[in-house]
């Protein structure tokens, strides 16, 4: 199997303005002067797109989107497309993660668009994909997680345009995490669906307490991290627990 290099990620989610998004993006640039052995991606809220790049400007932090439409442009109030993100100083986008899947009903076939149209902007897109708490009880996570990457990954996926995020819905935000045999299990089971070499990231609850022991998984690439990183300390430790 190709080697894959660690890729830490943080999501900001609806979080920060211009004077603490811009605090932030400085602390963690300047961190990353330092040695580490993982690669770097932060995804700011839109507004911040332009503030927090220029911040991160030679650093070798990566800039990202969290969504985009599946249209180059158009009639769609409020969207945003995967050009818009690579003129935005973007390299990456996140697509169908939980919350947009949740709260505002997007299918497998809608990430499948979206990811699509990372591509077509020359993107590298972030597909999450995870259980919810009743779907792990009932025994069918990875049925349902094999079920999301059939409708979500397109032909074409290949290790430099794609990477998977596996975050339970159970675990983000509420500082729950799968135990370590369920995230390997979990793991090895994406792996074996997707193209050799493709990143697969563990996102949900990841912290610098529990970092170490999640990214020492040779089956985990990396993490997705969301409040932890909003704290330059917390998600500067994280990566370097990927190291
Ligand atoms: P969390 O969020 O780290 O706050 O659990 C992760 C995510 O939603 O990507």
């Amino acid at each position: 199997m190709p080697e894959r290099k660690a890729l830490v990620a943080g999501n900001w989610k609806m979080n920060g303005r211009r004077t603490d998004g811009v605090a932030l993006a400085r602390a963690i640039a300047e961190r990353a002067k330092a040695p580490h052995a993982c690669d770097l991606l932060v995804c700011p809220p839109a507004t911040l797109l332009r503030p927090v790049g220029e911040a991160l400007a030679g650093s070798g932090v990566a800039l990202g989107g969290q969504d985009c439409h599946a249209a180059a442009s158009g009639a769609f109030t409020g969207c945003i497309s995967a050009e818009m993100l690579h003129d935005a100083g973007c390299s990456h986008v996140i697509v169908g993660h939980s919350e947009r899947r949740q709260t505002c009903g997007e299918t497998d076939a809608d990430v499948q668009a979206k990811t699509l149209a990372a591509w077509r902007a020359g993107l590298v897109a972030i597909i999450c994909v995870g259980e919810t708490r009743s779907e792990r009880e009932a025994g069918i996570a990875i049925a349902v997680v094999s079920n999301q990457l059939a409708g979500s990954v397109p032909d074409g996926a290949a290790a430099d345009n794609l990477v998977i995020a596996y975050e339970p819905v159970w675990a983000i935000g509420t500082g729950l995490t799968p135990t370590i045999a369920d995230i390997t299990e979990m793991h090895a089971a994406i792996h074996s669906r997707i193209p050799a070499g493709t990143r697969i990231l563990y996102g949900g609850s990841v912290n610098p307490k529990n970092a170490a022991e999640i990214l020492a998984l040779p089956e985990v690439d990396g993490a997705l991290v969301g409040g932890a990183s909003l704290k330059a300390e917390d998600f500067w430790a994280i990566a370097e627990a990927a190291g």
